[in-house]
């Protein structure tokens, strides 16, 4: 009866319990969490693949991404704040609807997170290589600076070589994220402030400076592929553009998942996630504005006149032609491009060494969440035991970091930051899907637990996150909506071999964690107020 093995609530509760954070953020702080968290390889990068699929119209993309995540957040608030403990989705739905859907939770979750770390790598490899070139001139081939473009061929994936083979930058970055990991370096709130302040920065330098020279007429078409993308394509439009800009808002999860470290947290949390939501919002919207208004934002078509995806070959053949080299849609490091267009070169290096400086400590999260959900599954014997190992020294979870960073820095090395941005996306939603659905589950079969926060309107606000989530999940390319299937049936095939005669739900064994404090273990204790990247576990 595997649908009945549900992991007792009151188990991970006393779990929590032994936890209990001293609440030191307030609403100022929290937001400021949010928007460290958030602002990355989305902004700064996929800005170009937005407008590729939905032109200017890409203002759009970003409101309704924004308004799905909003729904979406609000959801996570209630649960993150009833069940605040390590391994969140997959705790939550553990706790919820039972083992098998909270193992396929913790599997999607791998590509929420170790993809989006790949995808973020790459993001920084372009923003390096472009910055290297702007202020010593040099190169690296392009052969080594970018991965293969991919196409399906039916369901078979087909490698083209021809404008990419492995992305060196990518890999350094990924491994030196995951070698701060072993070596237990965690993230202070000191740190986050001034990389806030430095991303924050950057972004009203480029508003201030592309403003001014706005030409409306780069607005015009507004919408030149519609809402949804001419017959025949997928992702593409508008809402395909929201789709994989979804991603420019992954991460505000940490707030929710510092309810317990927070004042006030039914009054705060919403100010928090809502007030780093609307901010990003606006700051993205005035980027996007800035960039389409100062150089233009026209999607690049194939030979035969017709739309070509970002990252297809048709739309490598075409960025190769000196006719489209400066288009935004092209660019690889879309910010600092614009101003460089506009002649601020300086100013475009410096917001390039921002992204460098700013980029990495995204990964360092992503990778720190998707080892902390290895952890906890691997207690729960879902994966192997040995995964949870700490390292004597360092007192990190060393070999769960180093495969995790060995998968990102291969994802990094072969995909571009459009796909790997779409397929974690795929897995996002499909998480966020099983917390809405979890938080009116929880409305219904527990009605009388401790709520700190409460979903306000949840039979109006959670039904509105599923549907979001399903409605931009089948906006996505349709590859990156394949991945979701096919990944979980592998994942099952692997709990079926493997979690399900493991599992010590399955064999009885019920414990609670008294050190879930700090899991994966820290040899740092953060300063006061401080949040640990691992925070926004999903
Ligand atoms: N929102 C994060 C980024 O854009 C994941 O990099």
């Amino acid at each position: 009866m595997i649908f009945g093995r549900i992991k007792p609530l009151d188990a991970i509760l006393a779990t929590a319990e032994k936890k209990s954070l001293v609440r030191t953020l307030g609403p100022v702080q929290l937001t400021l969490l949010g928007v460290g968290a958030i602002i990355g390889t989305g902004i700064f990068v996929l800005t170009a693949a937005a407008a590729q699929k939905a032109g200017p119209g890409m203002m759009w993309s970003f409101v309704i991404a924004g308004a799905v995540c909003a729904f979406a957040a609000l959801c996570y608030s209630e649960i993150a704040s009833m069940v605040p403990v390590s391994g969140s989705a997959y705790t939550y739905t553990y706790a919820v609807v039972g083992e098998l859907l909270a193992w396929m939770v913790g599997w999607a979750l791998i590509l929420e997170y170790a993809v989006a770390a790949s995808a973020v790598s790459v993001g920084w490899s372009g923003y390096f290589m472009g910055l290297l070139k702007s202020i010593t001139g040099l190169e690296l081939p392009q052969a080594l600076s970018a991965g293969p473009v991919w196409t399906m061929n039916g369901l078979i994936p087909h490698a083209d070589f021809s404008h990419g083979v492995i992305n060196i930058p990518a890999i350094v970055v990924a491994l030196a994220v995951t070698a701060l990991l072993v070596i237990g370096t965690t993230e202070s709130a000191r740190v986050n402030a001034v990389l806030v302040a430095i991303k924050v920065t950057a972004l009203t330098a480029f508003i201030l400076l592309t403003l001014p020279v706005l030409d409306t007429g780069n607005f015009s078409p507004f919408a030149p592929n519609g809402w949804f993308g001419p017959e025949g394509t997928s992702g593409m439009g508008i809402v395909g553009a929201a789709a994989s800009i979804f991603f420019a808002y992954v991460g505000f999860d940490a707030v929710s998942t510092a309810a317990e470290e927070t004042k006030n947290p039914q009054r705060n949390v919403p100010i928090g996630l809502i007030g780093s939501l609307a901010l990003c919002t606006i700051f993205y919207l005035l980027v996007a504005g800035g960039a389409i208004g100062a150089i233009g934002a026209q999607p690049v078509l194939g030979p035969d006149g017709a739309v070509v995806a970002p990252g297809s070959q048709g739309f490598a053949a075409a960025c190769a032609t000196a006719a489209h080299a400066k288009d935004l849609v092209c660019s690889n490091e879309a910010l600092a491009h614009v101003l460089r267009e506009i002649n601020w070169t300086v100013v475009g290096n410096a917001l390039g060494l921002a992204a460098n400086l700013a980029l990495p400590s995204v990964i360092l999260m992503m990778m720190f969440g998707q080892t902390r959900i290895f952890f906890v599954m691997a207690r729960d014997g879902l994966l192997p035991e040995k995964l949870a190992s700490i390292h004597p020294r360092f007192k990190t979870p060393h070999v769960v970091t180093m495969v995790t960073g060995v998968f990102v820095a291969i994802g990094a090395a072969l995909l571009p930051v459009g796909q790997l941005a779409d397929i974690s996306n795929s897995g996002t939603l499909f998480a966020f899907f099983m917390v809405s659905i979890a938080v009116l589950v929880l409305r219904v079969k527990e009605p009388g637990r401790a709520r700190p926060f409460r979903t306000p309107l949840v039979w109006v606000i959670a039904p509105m996150a599923a549907i979001g989530c399903i409605f931009l999940f089948f906006n996505l390319p349709f590859d990156a909506q394949l991945v979701l299937p096919v990944w979980g049936g592998l994942g099952l095939v692997l709990y079926f071999i493997y979690g399900y005669r493991k599992s010590h739900v399955g064999r009885g064994l019920i414990e609670t964690h008294e050190q879930d404090a700090g899991i994966p273990p820290q040899p740092v204790p953060p300063l006061p107020g401080a949040h640990t990247p691992g925070g926004r576990d999903a």
